[in-house]
């Protein structure tokens, strides 16, 4: 739900530093990262391997913890939540993509999605059949969900692990280089999808590439 009053960022980085190692392995992956991220945002993170796209990524969502900062999340303070609370944050309002989808290969897709959301405790057993239905069927893949991983492409495999995140309707997406795996041409339609969710339900995507496409499309 949008208006017209001025929200609070979902997202806020502030002196983030994250080192890792000691002495003279010591490797400073991020520092002084200041970002705000406003609700409905559709963020492009580019750079190199080894620039640090990752890090950032695990620790705006809490899964990692900077050596430096603070994070809000959702109005949230990370570095003060009990880990039960940072859980409870990330099964209901963070969606995770990867770049090797994190499928569970002996499910079908349907189950790939429908578990989850069973798992979690947020939905009844009749709900989370709906849902998962459902977000197969917006990705395109209704026809599919008796296929397991391996007897999907990549690109419909990535439409499995989009629809799993997208089925708890959370308010920020997070990929790291959801297309980093794909051809250009299956890229270019998952990153369609992305932006057509983004526009559809207003989820706030932060997302990790080295595409060209996304960041003419990223706001
Ligand atoms: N767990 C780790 N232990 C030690 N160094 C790490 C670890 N994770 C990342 N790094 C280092 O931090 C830097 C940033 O890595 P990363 O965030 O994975 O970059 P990217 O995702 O942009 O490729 C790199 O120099 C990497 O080697
Ligand atoms: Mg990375």
């Amino acid at each position: 739900m949008r208006s017209n009053v001025k929200e609070l960022s979902a997202i806020s980085l502030n002196g983030i530093y994250k080192s890792y190692g000691f002495k003279e392995n010591k490797v400073d992956a991020l520092k002084n990262i200041n970002i705000e991220i406003a609700h409905g945002e559709f963020l492009a993170l580019c750079g190199p391997s080894g620039s640090g796209k990752s890090t950032l990524l695990n620790i705006l969502s809490g899964i990692d913890k900077p050596s430096a900062g603070y994070v809000l999340f959702l109005n949230k303070l990370l570095s003060e939540l009990p880990e039960n609370d940072l859980a409870t944050i990330r099964s209901k309002h963070l969606g995770f993509i990867f770049q090797f989808f994190n499928l569970i290969p002996v499910l079908n897709a349907f189950d790939n999605v429908f578990y989850p959301l069973v798992l979690n405790g947020h939905f009844a057993t009749n709900a989370a059949k709906e849902r998962a239905l459902h977000f197969l069927d917006s990705v395109g893949l209704a026809d599919f969900r008796d296929r397991k991983p391996g007897q999907l492409s990549g690109g419909q495999q990535q439409r499995v692990a989009i629809a799993r995140a997208l089925a708890h309707q959370p308010q920020v997406i997070v990929a790291d280089e959801p297309t980093g795996n794909l051809d250009q041409a299956t890229g270019d339609a998952i990153m369609d999808l992305l932006v057509k969710i983004n526009h559809e339900t207003g989820t706030t995507f932060i997302i990790s590439t080295h595409s060209t496409q996304l960041k003419e499309r990223a706001r």
